[in-house]
């Protein structure tokens, strides 16, 4: 891909960076000359990832091992930023942790933990680090929402509603940021092959392919990209054609055996 003028030489901060979609967004971003932050809990792992960055790409490249589930850690994070003089430029916030089953069998303070992540970490990190972008009136806001966003999902019910919080939000925070030079998008992956979905389904796409959508939505113009046409349209269906009722009901009926069967994998 061609370097874009805009971020070559400007700060990347990406969650959940060590694996899956968020290493494949790094790679991308390091290819186009940026300088990363990588946040993740396993300093160790986001560390064997930006050795691959520097090697590869010469990037330069930070790390830190922090849980985004804990209260006051987006507060550390912009802290650490503040206190190296870093000027962030583009937030992936990427992190995320799904949770497969009825709610009434579910471990509450996963149930918790889950929005905290998902959900609460986004729009906090998200308030730290748009003030600094509109001053300087640029800069890019990638939230990583879901397929799952777009209706209701049974057994994938605080997953599916935390990411429906992230798509609203986003949406709302394009509204408000259209005149200050800042691009805010949601990019809504579907099945995608990590390790946050281990499930045999037909279809997932590559971690890679996602990371391509999102280099393409940060040059895009709209509040909302859902990555790969099939998912596009399965969005369209559930999320506008269908009732929500009729949409969780036909969730239900397909995620049962998968959430109900002794299975440990998570869907999207
Ligand atoms: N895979 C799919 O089918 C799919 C579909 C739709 C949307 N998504 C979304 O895509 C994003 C990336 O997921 P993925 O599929 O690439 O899964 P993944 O490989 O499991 O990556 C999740 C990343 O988040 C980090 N993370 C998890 N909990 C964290 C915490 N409490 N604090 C900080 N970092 C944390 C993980 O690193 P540590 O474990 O080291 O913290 C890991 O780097 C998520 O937001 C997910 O909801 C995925």
């Amino acid at each position: 891909m061609r370097r874009s003028a805009e971020l070559t030489g400007r700060t990347a901060v990406v969650t959940g960076a060590a694996t899956g979609i968020g290493a494949a967004i790094v790679e991308r971003l390091a290819a186009q000359g940026m300088e990363l932050v990588l946040v993740a809990r396993d300093g160790a792992r986001l560390e064997v990832t930006a050795e691959r960055l520097r090697a590869e790409h010469g990037a330069q490249v930070s790390t830190l091992a922090l849980d985004l589930a804990d209260h006051g850690a987006p507060a550390r994070l912009a802290e650490w930023l503040a206190e190296a003089g870093t000027e962030v430029d583009v937030l992936v916030n990427n992190a995320g942790v799904s949770l497969l089953g009825p709610v009434a069998g579910s471990d509450p303070a996963r149930v918790r933990g889950l929005v905290d992540l998902n959900a609460g970490a986004v729009a906090e990190l998200t308030a730290f680090l748009l003030p600094g972008m509109v001053a300087r009136r640029r800069g890019a806001i990638v939230n990583v929402a879901s397929t799952g966003a777009y209706a209701p999902a049974a057994y994938l019910a605080a997953y599916a509603a935390s990411k429906a919080f992230v798509l609203s939000f986003t949406r709302a925070l394009w509204a408000e940021t259209r005149a200050t030079g800042v691009r805010v998008v949601a990019v809504s992956p579907g099945p995608t092959e990590t390790a946050m979905n281990t499930s045999r389904m037909p279809g997932k796409r590559d971690p890679g392919a996602v990371a391509d959508t999102v280099m393409s939505a940060l040059r895009g113009r709209g509040p909302a990209v859902v990555d790969g046409r099939l998912n596009a349209l399965q969005t369209f269906v559930f999320g506008r054609l269908l009732p929500a009722s009729a949409a969780a009901v036909i969730a239900e009926r397909t995620l049962r055996k998968a959430a109900l069967g002794n299975v440990s994998s998570v869907l999207p």
